[in-house]
C-alpha cells in the first residue's frame, strides 16, 4: 500500500510531525510512505477564479505552484493522511491553502454530474492540539468530514491527540494513537 502523509506543520520537529513520524515508523515495514512537508512547497491561496470547473478530466488550475504536483502524488496513494497542528479550532493556514485548492480537484459540485478526480480516495485526519478535543477539535473533525464528501473521498480515521505541550513531554497517549491509527490503516 502507498500511504502519502501530509504534515502541515511549519515546524518539522513539532507535535504533530512527532505523531506523524511515529505513525510512519509503524507502516514503514511492508507500505510506501511519501511525506510531504507542506511549508517545503509553494501552495497559493486559491484564487477563485473558476478557470479549473472548465476542464472535466484534469485539475485545470491556472495556478504554477506547486499544488497540482502534490495532487498528483495524493492522487496516486491509497491512503492520504492529512496531519495537522490545531491553530485557531482549524487547520494551519498552510495545510487550509492545499485544502482550498482541492476545488480543482471537484467538478460540477451541486449537481447531478458532481464528481470529483480523488474519488474513493482513502483518507485521514491527525491533530495534536493543546487543549482538550470538546468545544476545540471539533470544529477541524466536521470541516474534514465536509471536505471529504465534497472531494467524495471515504475518511477512515481521524485522530485527535488533546492537551499536547512540547514534543519531548508526548508521553505514551501519543505512541498510542500511531499504534491504533497504523492498525486501523493497514490492519
Ligand atoms: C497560531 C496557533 C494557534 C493555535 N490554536 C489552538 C487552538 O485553537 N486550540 C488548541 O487546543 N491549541 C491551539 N494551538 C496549540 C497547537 O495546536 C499545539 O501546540 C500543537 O500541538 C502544535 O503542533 P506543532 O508542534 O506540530 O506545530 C495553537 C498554536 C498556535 C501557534
Amino acid at each position: 500500500m502507498k500511504i502519502t502523509t501530509i504534515l502541515g506543520s511549519p515546524r518539522k520537529k513539532g507535535n504533530t510531525a512527532n505523531v506523524l513520524g511515529m505513525f510512519e515508523e509503524r507502516v514503514a515495514q511492508g507500505h510506501e510512505v511519501d511525506r510531504i512537508n507542506i511549508t517545503e512547497y509553494k501552495v497559493n491561496g486559491c484564487l477563485g477564479c473558476g478557470a479549473c470547473q472548465k476542464k472535466s478530466d484534469e485539475p485545470g488550475c491556472v495556478q504554477k505552484d506547486d499544488a497540482v504536483s502534490l495532487f498528483g502524488r495524493m492522487t496516486e496513494a491509497d491512503v492520504v493522511i492529512y496531519a495537522s497542528p490545531l491553530y485557531c479550532w482549524s487547520f494551519s493556514a498552510q495545510m487550509k491553502a492545499l485544502i482550498d485548492r482541492h476545488f480543482c480537484l471537484v467538478k460540477n459540485y451541486g449537481t447531478p454530474d458532481h464528481k470529483s478526480l480523488v474519488d474513493g480516495k482513502r483518507t485521514a485526519l491527525l491533530v495534536t492540539c493543546g487543549g482538550p478535543v470538546e468545544d476545540n477539535a471539533d470544529l477541524i473533525q466536521e470541516i474534514f468530514n465536509r471536505v471529504n464528501l465534497y472531494a467524495k473521498c471515504d475518511v477512515i480515521g481521524k485522530y485527535i491527540l488533546p492537551f499536547c505541550t512540547t514534543p519531548d513531554a508526548l508521553g505514551d497517549e501519543a505512541a498510542e494513537m500511531a499504534k491504533k491509527m497504523a492498525g486501523d490503516i493497514t490492519g
